[in-house]
């Protein structure tokens, strides 16, 4: 798609067609599936100080984090609701480098669960750890493709990032990279780069989230992303990218309110939090943040019963990525070795 073409559709050009068409191409490379996947959120402690962020290093919260057998023992959890995927998130910091090895290498030997990894920036030897530890899938957000903007709101080099990201590929992870939808000071221009390195990279999964101002951030009274925004480039990344894993993000969730709709522009994933209520409450990256309070079998009750009312399909099977060139997952890490 020209460029020219994708701004038009992200300024309101042809709602309609938009929204057809990638539900249109979901339902051809996905079908009626909506996977759903168990996330664990960790620990709230973090060594950067990203502007948009409610647990940047600044932040005056207090802080926790989760120790080896809570994080299993969760993880099984998460099994026996019927997840078969679960993400271990967290602030970046050092503080699990090595112990998040017999964590994953934990989970794989008493679950069948993929694990699914957040933890930031790391350099090629950890990651090459954790892959071979068990590790199947690597989510790295780029947030915005517009270096100078990246810099501004996390101190940090986008480039980094995208070492970082090449890094996972070459590793043999399935990976997951995404942006933030209307970050103050980011342009229609910036939404239609992401757009594209979302094409260019062909990454396994993308998230794709408003921007929600966080007090006591730097940024807490900027207006917040908008969400019809986020749905477009919600649609237009399925469109582009086929069959890439992009879930209906809490963030768009949180500002859109009614849920039903996303499940017919493109989205094809759900997460649902199993992290314990104690912590749960203090991974405040963002306010309002929805199912904070829910109980996780209520809240996947609710949400089967909303993909099924959408004519979906809710599927707890491990959804692995779509994509062909993953085929020599294990003889990449051999070697890398
Ligand atoms: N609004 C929306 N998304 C946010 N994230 C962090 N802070 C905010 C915010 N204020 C997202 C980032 C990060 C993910 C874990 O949460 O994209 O990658």
């Amino acid at each position: 798609m020209h460029p020219e073409e994708i701004k038009y559709y992200l300024l309101g050009g042809n709602d309609e067609e938009l929204f057809r068409e990638a539900d249109k191409i979901r339902k051809r490379y996905i079908g009626k599936k909506v996977y759903l996947r168990a996330i664990i959120e960790f620990s709230n402690i973090c060594k950067n100080n990203c502007m948009y962020c409610g647990i940047r290093r600044e932040a005056k919260i207090k802080r926790y984090a989760m120790n080896g057998r809570e994080i299993v023992r969760c993880a099984q959890y998460a099994e026996d609701l019927g997840y078969g995927t679960v993400v271990l998130q967290s602030g970046e910091n050092n503080i699990y480098d090595k112990k998040i090895i017999d964590i994953i290498k934990e989970i794989k030997e008493t679950t069948k669960l993929a694990v699914v990894l957040s933890i930031g920036e790391k350099n090629f030897k950890l990651y090459r750890e954790f892959k071979v530890a068990g590790a199947d899938r690597y989510l790295l957000k780029h947030e915005t493709s517009n270096p100078n903007l990246f810099y501004k709101l996390t101190g940090r080099k986008l480039e980094k990032r995208f070492e970082c990201l090449k890094i996972l590929m070459n590793l043999g992870y399935e990976v997951g990279s995404g942006n933030i939808v209307g970050l103050p000071w980011q342009s229609i221009d910036d939404l239609v780069k992401d757009i594209q390195i979302f094409a260019e990279w062909d990454f396994d999964m993308l998230g794709i989230g408003p921007f929600i101002p966080c007090s006591g951030t730097p940024l807490e009274n900027f207006p917040p992303g908008d969400a019809k925004l986020t749905l477009r480039v919600i649609a237009l990344s399925r469109i582009l990218t086929k069959n890439a894993h992009i879930p209906a993000t809490t963030a768009l969730r949180t500002v859109l309110g009614e849920n039903k709709i996303i499940f017919r522009c493109g989205a094809n994933v759900v997460m649902g939090n199993v992290t314990p209520e104690k912590y749960r409450r203090l991974y405040r990256i963002y306010p309002g943040k929805i199912c904070i309070f829910q109980d996780p079998e209520n809240w996947l009750n609710e949400i089967k019963d909303l993909i099924r009312e959408s004519g979906l399909k809710p599927s707890g099977e491990k959804g692995e990525s779509l994509k062909k060139r993953k085929k020599n997952k294990e003889s990449k890490v051999k070697m890398a070795e």
